[in-house]
């Protein structure tokens, strides 16, 4: 299992000051920042694209960015994020008309690549990529929001992914993302997880530091 990681979603950063708002949670101790790339047509609501992610590194964030996309279609884009600074960039596979050709596009242009499922996405997806990925990211919420709460079938899921990754022997991580809190990351930890992303959890709180840290300790147990 990979060492714990904490990825601050900016969905609930105050996007009035993202430069500083990254800033302050990567300060605080979160490792990653986990970036929600939205088209109001995957999903229902509309965020950011690749200049925002060349912003923050402009900006002068060394951190890795994690970039979910819940675009549909996925391949056009995969490239301006690469060169916009992505570090991992996850895709839904229900929005690829070609997952394994879509895993390659992302590892040809020098990225990791993760596959996410939503809460009724079959882990059998995994079946003939797993050992392409270098991400599974599990959705314990449908995904367009921040602010949801915690889906508990999500912690089966981890479980049943957990299994096949270390059967597969392989430096996977294994993801969660949606209603993550201080209450709950203890028992998704144990269902797995090692790379929790937390939206409102964090932003929602005067102290980043105080909320990451309680986070981490509660997720190493
Ligand atoms: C939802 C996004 C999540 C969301 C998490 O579609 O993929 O990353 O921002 O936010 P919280 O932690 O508030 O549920
Ligand atoms: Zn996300």
């Amino acid at each position: 299992r990979q060492p714990a990681v904490i990825a601050p979603s900016i969905l609930s950063a105050d996007f009035a000051r993202l430069g500083a708002e990254v800033d302050a949670v990567i300060d605080a101790g979160a490792e990653w920042v986990h970036f929600d790339v939205m088209d109001n047509h995957y999903v229902p609501n509309l965020t950011i694209g690749p200049l925002v992610c060349q912003a923050l590194r402009k900006h002068g964030v060394t951190a890795p960015i994690d970039v979910h996309l819940m675009v549909k279609p996925v391949d056009r884009i995969v490239p301006d994020f690469a060169k916009a600074g992505a570090t991992t960039i996850s895709f839904h596979p229900e929005a690829s008309e070609h997952v394994d050709r879509t895993i390659q596009l992302i590892h040809d242009n020098g990225c990791k690549a993760g596959l996410v499922f939503n809460p009724a996405t079959s882990l059998s997806w995994l079946d003939y990529v797993l050992d392409k990925l270098d991400l599974v990211l599990i959705m314990s919420v449908n995904p367009g929001f921040g602010g949801q709460s915690f889906i508990p079938a999500a912690l089966d899921k981890l479980r049943l992914a957990r299994e096949r990754i270390d059967v597969s022997g392989r430096a996977i991580r294994l993801e969660i993302d949606g209603g993550v809190k201080p209450d709950n990351i203890g028992e998704i930890a144990r269902a797995g997880a090692d790379t929790f992303v937390a939206g409102s959890a964090i932003f929602n709180e005067k102290d980043y530091r105080a909320v990451i840290a309680q986070m981490k300790s509660a997720a190493v147990g």
